[in-house]
């Protein structure tokens, strides 16, 4: 049965590569990515998650090979919607292109500062089991985005600081599931938002998982129908997941990972309450 109310962006990798280094994941790997590799491996991901709910398309650009990230291209709840503000100057081009979608799609522009850094669902997520807004911040979005985007969204927001540089995106080290499960990887985060984490998510919920299975992206993980798409998961992660009621539905993303993407990168949910 499909979720007839969820909406995904995605945008296809008609121009993505590794032409610049803005994490660790890219260092080395600059014209590494092979295009009709990501491209099968991109469709792949496309489809299945087309089975679980409608997938809209933004156009891609050639000169933004990150612009596939769409999870980047700003945050959403109803009809707003914040554009984001990249920190690194070779993501700021793609700031007009996410604009123009936005606006084309008929969402309510919210204005957000232009000097306060802002990475949109890459750094905002929603949490699955109560009125929450999960905000990271230490590498990317800036420390005053948290306590801005509460003002503006009227949502309680728990600001989260990530330590490890390979985690520099909250999407990268934590996952909210349906029912207020959360998967995270601890290390990745300072002493303060790991007890904050733990103040927030009863035990029961917490889904921590090791570095081994934070490295392959387990927390870089969209959840639909309670279908979790990821680029890998040990069995260990995986059989916790069943056992949870979820199917983790493990998809490989090796082109994208060079560039410090896996399968929640690569969308933005549309419809979030
Ligand atoms: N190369 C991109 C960057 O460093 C990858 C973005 C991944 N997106 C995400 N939501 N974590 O910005």
């Amino acid at each position: 049965m499909t979720d007839k109310t969820q909406k995904i962006l995605m945008c296809p990798p008609d121009h993505f590569g590794v032409n610049y280094v803005i994490n660790p994941w890219m260092e080395g790997q600059i014209g590494t990515a092979d295009l009709s590799y990501a491209k099968r491996q991109w469709q792949t991901l496309h489809d299945f998650i087309a089975r679980q709910c409608e997938v809209v398309l933004q156009p891609p650009q050639s000169g933004l090979p990150d612009l596939v990230f769409t999870a980047n291209a700003g945050l959403v709840l109803g009809n707003k919607a914040i554009v984001s503000r990249f920190r690194n100057t070779q993501r700021q081009g793609e700031e007009a292109h996410d604009r123009a979608w936005f606006a084309a799609n008929n969402f309510d522009i919210l204005d957000w500062p232009s000097d306060v850094p802002f990475e949109g669902a890459g750094d905002a997520l929603f949490d699955r089991g109560q009125d929450l807004l999960w905000v990271g911040q230490g590498f990317r979005s800036d420390p005053t985005a948290p306590a801005l985007l509460e003002k503006m969204l009227g949502r309680k927001t728990v600001a989260l600081t990530l330590i490890d540089p390979r985690f520099y995106h909250l999407d990268t080290c934590l996952c909210p599931l349906q029912d207020g499960f959360v998967i995270y990887y601890p290390a990745a985060f300072d002493e303060i938002s790991r007890a904050a984490i733990e103040a927030h998510v009863p035990a029961d919920k917490r889904i921590p998982v090791g570095e081994n299975d934070a490295t392959q992206f387990c927390c870089n993980a969209v959840d639909i129908n309670r279908h979790v798409f990821l680029n890998g998961a040990s069995t260990d992660l995986q059989d916790d997941l069943r056992n949870r009621g979820f199917t983790p539905m493990v998809i490989g993303l090796s082109e994208f990972m060079k560039a410090g993407g896996g399968a929640k990168c690569l969308t933005l949910k549309l419809v979030e309450a």
